[in-house]
């Protein structure tokens, strides 16, 4: 069954309670939060107390996507949060190291491929990945439109992980409405990540 995450990043701020009992109600499975820092990505979102207020209020799964630098020295703030899922970006941070970390930590690893970047980077550490990130735009702002070769990078990855036989789920970030849903499902991905197209 695939799932559906929100991200949060173009939801009005002065209302993430009201959107995430929103989101809650239409059986969304979890919540994006789109971490920036002004350096790896040119804007500013989701710091760990923010999330770590909004993890009271409901039991949706969180997901810390990192659009940040030197992501491993802030890992330990997100996982006190209350994050389930922390995404990073392979070429912000000792890969292997942190999503090592991660697993030691009993935090489910995820790593986020852009656009311009192969998928063939992440064979070599497979088997520390619980999730992939495809992103359908670059990292760093909302509404900027699905890029249509995803879907050739997600039928890749999909072969893939067919052939290595781990078990790493699919996600896509960007882009993404309910016109891509059908789509998205059938070439392989296992969770949904909807942004600007929900708050509209
Ligand atoms: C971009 C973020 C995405 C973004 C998606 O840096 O990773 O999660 O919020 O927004 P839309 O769906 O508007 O492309
Ligand atoms: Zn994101």
């Amino acid at each position: 069954m695939v799932q559906k995450y929100a991200s949060l990043l173009s939801a009005d701020a002065a209302n993430y309670e009201k959107t995430i009992k929103s989101l809650e109600a239409q059986d969304y499975n979890g919540i994006h939060f789109d971490v920036m820092d002004g350096h790896f990505v040119k804007n500013f979102a989701f710091g760990p107390d923010l999330i770590k207020s909004l993890r009271k209020i409901t039991n949706l799964l969180f997901q810390a996507h990192l659009e940040i630098e030197n992501p491993g020295e802030y890992i330990d703030r997100f996982i006190e949060a209350g994050c389930d899922m922390i995404t990073l970006h392979p070429q912000t941070c000792n890969i292997k190291k942190e999503l090592r970390y991660l697993r030691s930590r009993n935090i489910t690893t995820s790593v986020a491929i852009d656009p311009d970047i192969e998928i063939d980077d992440v064979l070599d550490y497979l088997n520390l990945i619980d999730n992939i990130i495809i992103m359908s735009v670059y990292p760093g702002f909302g509404k900027q439109g699905f890029r249509e070769n995803s879907i050739f990078k997600i039928q890749k990855l999909k072969e893939i992980i067919r052939a290595s036989k781990h078990n790493i789920t699919i996600s896509i970030d960007g882009g993404v409405d309910k016109d891509k849903e059908k789509q998205l499902i059938e070439v392989g991905c296992d969770i949904l990540i909807f942004g600007s197209t929900l708050f509209k």
